[in-house]
């Protein structure tokens, strides 16, 4: 399929490849099925951006036996290595709050989202994604503009770390696809780095959660996806989205804080008494 689609025709890819573990989905079960997977696919990426257009790789780790291998510097590594004129823009955190525990290291809760552009003049709309300041109410208090408010009234840059919730069991996005990003993340991109009817690409669409962001955003998609079964729920979402019955996740929405008033955020008295040292 990539083959077939033309030159410099893609404004932004938003992905998230299979991380070779042996999953249910994935052909490789090693890290050199994966460097072997981005030596072939990201030279054909980059070929089908068009310049000053982005590409977003979202990562995290291959685990095995207790052994973490970070996938984003692979993927950087073959970037660099193949791929004349991309640059990387940031390497975002993606940080969420549940998730396994861990017994013998910190619990994992970040991935990564690695965004290059090919070229230097490129496309960035900060506007389209401020996020709310801390304090709006804030005024200038000396110098000319004293007793201004001193914010931008558009909100702040959200920054290189984004708390957004995972898509786990009660996700309202939640669909048979073991592995899903939540919406929020093509869309913030998507908002940032494309304009109304630009094509869309994910090349390893899954359930469509970037093709649902592109939907919704008025942007065109342009998805592939091995595994019949999701492409059936990935047919469905963006049916629905076209028909503006998306079930989505604001972006907008703040993470969920307990009310420290309800009964199960309150700590038993015996927790923590006799903590070990
Ligand atoms: C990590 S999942 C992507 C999930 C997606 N971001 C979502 O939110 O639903 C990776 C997907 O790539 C698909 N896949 C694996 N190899 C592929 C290939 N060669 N071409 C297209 N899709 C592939 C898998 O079936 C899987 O659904």
């Amino acid at each position: 399929m990539l083959k077939a689609i033309p030159d410099n025709s893609v404004a932004l890819t938003v992905t998230s490849p299979p991380y070779c573990m042996g999953k249910e989905y994935e052909s490789g079960s090693d890290v050199t099925d994966f460097v072997v997977a981005h030596n072939a696919i990201l030279p054909e990426i980059v070929r089908i951006t068009r310049p000053g257009g982005s590409i977003c790789w979202q990562v995290g780790y291959h685990v095995r036996e207790n052994n973490l291998t970070p996938l984003d510097y692979i993927v950087f590594d073959v970037m660099k290595r193949f791929c004349e004129d991309v640059v990387l823009r940031n390497r975002i955190i993606w940080t969420f709050g549940h998730g396994r525990h861990g017994y013998n290291r910190f619990s994992g809760r970040h991935e990564l989202i690695l965004w290059f552009t090919k070229g230097d003049d490129y496309y960035f709309n900060l506007d389209a994604v401020r996020v709310p300041q801390k304090y709006p109410g804030k005024r200038a208090t000396r110098g000319p503009k004293k007793g201004e408010f001193s914010g931008n009234p558009f909100g702040k840059n959200p920054s290189d770390v984004w708390d957004i919730p995972n898509v786990k069991a009660k996700h309202i996005e939640k669909t048979e696809h073991p592995c899903q990003f939540p919406v929020a993340i093509p869309q913030r991109l998507i908002r940032a780095l494309s304009q109304k009817d630009d094509i869309i690409f994910d090349p390893f669409a899954g359930s469509a959660s970037t093709g649902v962001a592109a939907l919704l955003e008025n942007r065109r998609f342009l998805g592939a996806e091995l595994n019949e079964r999701y492409c059936e729920i990935a047919r469905r979402r963006l049916f629905d989205a076209t028909n503006g019955d998306a079930k989505v996740r604001p972006l907008e929405q703040d993470v969920h804080v307990p009310s420290p008033n309800s009964a199960v955020a309150k700590r038993p008295d015996h927790f923590w008494a006799q903590r070990p040292t």
